[in-house]
C-alpha cells in the first residue's frame, strides 16, 4: 500500500469536490435534521466555480492524497487566518482535512497532517489551528495525538441548525519535532 501526497491544482477541482462531499456526508449526515439543508451546504461549499477560485487563491494550499494511485483524501490550508481564541497575530489554519470513508484508518490523514506540519514549519506561524465538531471523537483524538489542544468553541449555522465546534491549536514550534 503506497500513499502519495501532492500539491493540488485547478485540474484536481472535481476530485477534491467529490472527496469533500462524500466524506462529509458519511461523517456528518446524521447530525442534519433537514437533508435539503445538508445538500445545499455541500453544493455551495464545493460549487465548481467557487472551488476553482479557491484553488487559484495564493493564500490557499490544497494537498491531495493518493493510495495506490487512487485519490483518497485532501487537506486545505489557509496560510494567514486569525482565530480570536488564539492569542497571536501569526496563525495558519488547517481548514479542511477529509479522507474517503473506505480509506480511513490507513494512515492517509496522518500523511496529510505530516505534510501540513512541514508547510507550517516553513511558514513558521505561532499556531496552526482548526475547528472540529464537538461530536467528532475520532478527529479530536487524531488531532490531540498530533499535539493539538482545545482552545475555545465556535458556532456555525447551516440552514436552520447551529453546530458547535472545538477550536484546536498546535504551537508550530512544538509541531516541528513530530513532523520531522
Ligand atoms: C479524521 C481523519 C482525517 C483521519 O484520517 P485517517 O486517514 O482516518 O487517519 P489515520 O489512518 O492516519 O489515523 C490517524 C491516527 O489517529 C488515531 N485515532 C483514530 N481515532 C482516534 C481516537 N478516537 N483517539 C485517538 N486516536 C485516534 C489512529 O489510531 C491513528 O493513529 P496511529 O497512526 O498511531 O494508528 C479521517 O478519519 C476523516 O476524514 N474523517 C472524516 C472527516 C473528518 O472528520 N474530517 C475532519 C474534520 S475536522
Amino acid at each position: 500500500m503506497s500513499i502519495k501526497i501532492i500539491t493540488a491544482d485547478i485540474s484536481h477541482a472535481a476530485i477534491i469536490g467529490t472527496i469533500g462531499k462524500k466524506s462529509f456526508r458519511k461523517s456528518f449526515e446524521h447530525l442534519f435534521k433537514n437533508k435539503e439543508e445538508l445538500l445545499e451546504y455541500l453544493e455551495n461549499t464545493y460549487c465548481p466555480v467557487k472551488l476553482a477560485k479557491s484553488l487559484r487563491h495564493e493564500d490557499n494550499i490544497y494537498l491531495l492524497a493518493f493510495i495506490d494511485g487512487e485519490p483518497a483524501g485532501f487537506a486545505k490550508i489557509k496560510k494567514y487566518s486569525l482565530n480570536e481564541h488564539i492569542d497571536s497575530v501569526s496563525q495558519m489554519e488547517l481548514q479542511k482535512i477529509y479522507v474517503l470513508g473506505e480509506h480511513q484508518g490507513k494512515g492517509i490523514g496522518s500523511a496529510l497532517l505530516t505534510e501540513v506540519k512541514k508547510i507550517a514549519k516553513e511558514g513558521s506561524p505561532d499556531y496552526l489551528w482548526l475547528d472540529t465538531h464537538i461530536s467528532n471523537d475520532k478527529a479530536i483524538g487524531f488531532y490531540e495525538k498530533n499535539g493539538f489542544r482545545k482552545m475555545g468553541k465556535y458556532y456555525f449555522t447551516i440552514g436552520s441548525q447551529t453546530f458547535e465546534y472545538h477550536i484546536m491549536g498546535l504551537p508550530v514550534a512544538l509541531a516541528v519535532g513530530s513532523a520531522c
